[in-house]
């Protein structure tokens, strides 16, 4: 049995004072049977963890650079946030690809780096609605998770991956859980063909996941847990998605 996990993204949202008020909330509404996290803007890592300090909840980047360290003004490396704590990393977000050109190999090597440093990459992937018209779905994001399995080996089985329909983003729209539920199947497949551990794997989903379609989409047999935007901002929304996750 996997233990679901409901990661929050914040983007790039939120201040000092509204990041205190949102973990304060959430600090109250915990804790959760699911593992919960939270991914927020690099200036405010410290600050968070300081805030999440004795509690259930993990925290993480919402990237990392390719990179070991060097000249690479602007970047992020792995190491650095491992030094400050983070247990996770988004790396491939399609906000990333879209507006940075993030290729499917950049993503898997910031994947690798991330975990050269203990850190758990959370992968991912999705279809635009373009792709998914044109009946590409299938082939976008086994495309997208091969270069991840091509370029980590046998350490495949490490990696958090998560499916982002591009057109269910910050949009209102959700994957149905059977749409969601054919992709994850779909990932579970590719997963099992590379590695052993692909049973015990945890493939999120991403997308307007809200506190009222969160537990249908938590019921699937494949799907083991959310990555939330908007809904993440709000420490009431956020608490009742985690515990559909129960
Ligand atoms: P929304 O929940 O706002 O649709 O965003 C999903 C997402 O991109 C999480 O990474």
């Amino acid at each position: 049995m996997r233990k679901k996990l409901v990661v929050g993204n914040w983007k790039m949202h939120g201040n000092r004072a509204s990041n205190a008020l949102l973990l304060s909330g959430l600090k109250e509404a915990g804790p959760w049977t699911a593992d919960v996290a939270v991914c927020v803007p690099f200036p405010y890592i410290t600050e968070t963890a300081l805030a999440l300090t004795g509690t259930q909840i993990a925290y993480g980047s919402q990237d990392c650079s390719a990179h070991e360290q060097g000249a690479y003004t602007g970047e992020v490396s792995s190491a650095m946030l491992a030094d400050i704590g983070c247990r996770y990393a988004i790396v491939g977000h399609s906000e990333r690809r879209a507006y940075h050109q993030e290729s499917d190999q950049l993503v898997a090597d910031k994947a690798k780096a991330a975990l050269a440093h203990g850190i758990t990459p959370i992968v991912c992937v999705g279809e635009t609605l373009a792709e998914r018209e044109a009946g590409q779905t299938e082939h976008v994001v086994k495309r997208q998770l091969a270069a991840v399995i091509h370029t980590l080996t046998h350490c495949i089985g490490e990696i958090v991956l998560a499916y982002e329909p591009v057109w269910a983003i910050g949009t209102g729209l959700t994957a149905t859980p059977e749409q969601a539920q054919a992709v994850h199947a779909v990932l579970r497949q590719q997963l099992r063909a590379a590695t052993q551990k692909a049973d015990a794997m945890r493939i999120l989903y991403g997308g307007s996941v809200k506190a009222d379609n969160a537990a249908l989409l938590f019921a699937q047999a494949d799907i083991d847990g959310g990555l939330i935007g908007g809904a993440a901002l709000k420490a009431a929304d956020f608490s009742a998605i985690c515990r559909a996750a129960g």
